[in-house]
């Protein structure tokens, strides 16, 4: 989604801002911009596509820019088409402004706006703020109450970076529902969507919380809140440098980050066992407190909701408690059902995804105990939960998901391995044999999932000009199709879908023909049979099958075109090598198609608006 960056400080700020820029890319943009203070004003540039652009028309028109103030923006649109137009910064002679959200009631302020005599240039909801805060600039000559009136008005979602030409040297400040940051350096200070953005220059950074608004200097950071009172903000230090959000010799972050794999099991899991038990290392989340839920909802979008399909499949095998799994953009809607026995487990990479958030508070509401499994430290999902459980994937650059995944499903396991004890549904010498092999024999089978990346780019060679690719599984094999056959299909555009294999005569057989090639997941010893029978209808319809398997599956090679042998875990344990492979096949599908790996069309990698 849409990214911002601002800098005011001792340096020039254009390359900053184009940097910045280019670190926001993997968030997923159609267009950027730049906003300085240069000659007396505010000069922007702005323009359709790749960030580039702009780097070129700031060469053309204006041969060296120079200003030492300026805020810079990626947009993926969402009111109007990506368009030199529709591009950030907008504003007018008073102010220039970056936006990051929706404002929902823009109909109603673009009909007072323009009774207010304003005209607008622009399709977005962006121009409109714009243009309240302008016309509450020219009523009080006050940038800080022209932006207090304004939120006021504005309902929906936002983090904004304002510039006033009378204000030079300095940046305004504020967000409601999407994420923005103020880092601090020697050099000068920043605003911006997340730390990547940053990361080159500094780690250190204040979260601004909700309708707080933020004066940025280049030797000061104030912060008020809404009542004009400075508020004390707690200086916060990422533990991310600068190598992990850099490709590192890798022609793709995807394919570094699934290199991390085995790296990041390590080290979300080894802090969290205590004498060889499980650990949370969360006071409040007692065990009495754990055994007092019924009932487990978990909520998240993509694959942060497939990894909790795998939790679902984990808590109930080993604790035996039932499990909801809900995409968060349903299940904000569907009125549901909870109250003070109910655990609701929100997972996000992001930490900032909008649905999952919505999801989140509203469970919170509801009286359930929300317990949040979050990649990004300090984000909404993670302070807004009662609890939090970080994964410690390092930041993920590419929009498809790989290493967060891993992890997530490896903090299901371990609170699986946690719920079960405390419910004494398995002993204590169980719990330690479970997580030997979380700690130690996964990591090491994901590293020998890594081993096998010639073989998996042969069959992506192999299928990789399929028009429809199918998945099938039964089991958690079918929780791992379905997060399969997503990882293909958002970075190849190959046509994709999951099912689970005895619901194939249900109609999808139908669409098996000649040469339809089916990736059969075969991993559950109490399911392979049937996955054989399964494996046999598909291919007698012409399918093209690839079977993926454990060493010693029978028969896997009479009926399949293909077999895959991925390392072997016991039971529960397999996605995390199979995905690892799968990643790989998708990978390789998407560099062989020449396809836009790390940035696929359309997607973004934090999805701020619903
Ligand atoms: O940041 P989150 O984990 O909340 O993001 C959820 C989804 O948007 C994300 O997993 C998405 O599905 C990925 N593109 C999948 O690779």
């Amino acid at each position: 989604m849409c990214g911002i960056i601002g800098y005011t400080g001792n340096d020039n700020s254009v390359p900053k801002l184009i940097e910045g820029l280019k670190a926001l890319e993997y968030r997923g943009y159609d267009s950027a911009g730049v906003a300085v203070f240069s000659d007396g004003g505010i000069t922007v540039v702005k323009a359709k596509g790749r960030i580039s652009n702009v780097e070129s028309k700031i060469k053309s028109e204006y041969d060296s820019l120079f200003s030492l103030c300026g805020i810079g923006h990626t947009r993926w649109a969402t009111h109007g088409e990506p368009s030199d137009i529709n591009s950030h910064p907008h504003g007018t002679q008073n102010l220039r402004l970056v936006h990051n959200g929706i404002i929902e009631n823009y109909i109603q302020l673009k009909k007072e706006l323009i009774e207010a005599g304003y005209t607008f240039e622009s399709e977005t909801d962006t121009e409109i703020a714009s243009k309240l805060i302008d016309l509450n600039y020219i009523s009080t000559g006050d940038p800080f109450l022209a932006i207090k009136l304004s939120l006021e008005k504005l309902q929906g979602s936002y983090a904004l970076g304002i510039l006033f030409k009378d204000f030079p040297g300095k940046i305004f400040a504020t967000r409601k529902d999407s994420p923005l940051i103020v880092a601090v350096s020697e050099n000068g200070n920043y605003i911006a969507s997340d730390i990547p953005a940053v990361l080159k220059y500094t780690n250190k950074y204040y979260q601004l919380e909700q309708g707080e608004i933020a004066v940025i200097e280049k030797d000061k950071v104030t912060v008020y809140d809404i009542g004009h009172n400075i508020v004390e903000k707690k200086l916060l230090v990422a533990d991310w440098d600068i190598d992990a959000a850099e490709k590192g010799g890798y022609d793709h972050f995807m394919i570094k980050e699934i290199n991390e794999e085995p790296a990041a099991i390590v080290k979300t899991i080894r802090p969290r066992i205590e004498n060889g038990l499980p650990c949370l290392g969360l006071p409040e989340l007692s065990d009495d407190k754990l055994r007092s839920f019924k009932r487990i909802n978990i909520v998240a979008c993509g694959t942060a909701m497939h990894a909790g399909l795998i939790g679902r499949t984990a808590i109930e095998r080993l604790a035996r408690i039932p499990v909801n799994v809900d995409i968060a953009s349903e299940f904000r809607y569907k009125n549901p059902i909870l109250d003070k026995d109910d655990l609701v487990i929100i997972i996000s990479q992001s930490g900032e995804t909008a649905d999952t958030l919505a999801a989140l508070r509203l469970s919170k509401e509801l009286g359930a105990y929300t317990l949040a499994i979050v990649n990004v430290a300090g984000s909404s999902i993670a302070r807004e939960a009662d609890s939090t459980l970080y994964t410690w994937a390092g930041p993920e650059i590419a929009v498809a998901s790989t290493k967060a995944y891993t992890v997530q499903i490896c903090v299901m396991y371990l609170l699986a391995i946690k719920l079960a004890l405390c419910n004494n549904k398995i002993t204590e010498e169980n719990a330690k044999e479970s997580l030997r092999v979380l700690l130690e024999q996964a990591p090491e089978a994901a590293e020998m999932a890594l081993k096998l990346n010639d073989e998996c780019r042969r069959i992506s060679d192999k299928y990789k000009s399929a028009h429809d690719l199918f998945f099938i599984g039964r089991g958690i094999d079918y929780d791992i199709a379905l997060e399969a056959s997503l990882k293909l299909k958002e970075i190849s555009y190959i046509h994709s879908e999951a099912y689970a294999a005895g619901e194939l005569k249900h109609g999808t057989i139908s669409l098996i023909t000649d040469g339809t090639p089916v990736i059969a997941i075969c991993t559950e010893d109490a399911l392979y049979d049937k996955m054989i029978s399964n494996i046999k209808e598909v291919k007698a319809r012409g399918a093209k099958v690839v079977i993926i398997c454990k060493k010693g599956a029978v028969g896997a090679e009479e009926v399949a075109d293909d077999v895959f042998y991925v390392p072997e875990l016991p039971g529960i344990y397999m996605p995390i090598p199979t995905m690892t492979v799968l990643q790989l096949i998708a990978y390789h599908t998407s560099v062989l198609l020449g396809c836009d790996v790390d940035k696929p069309r359309n997607l973004a990698k934090s999805v701020t608006v619903e």
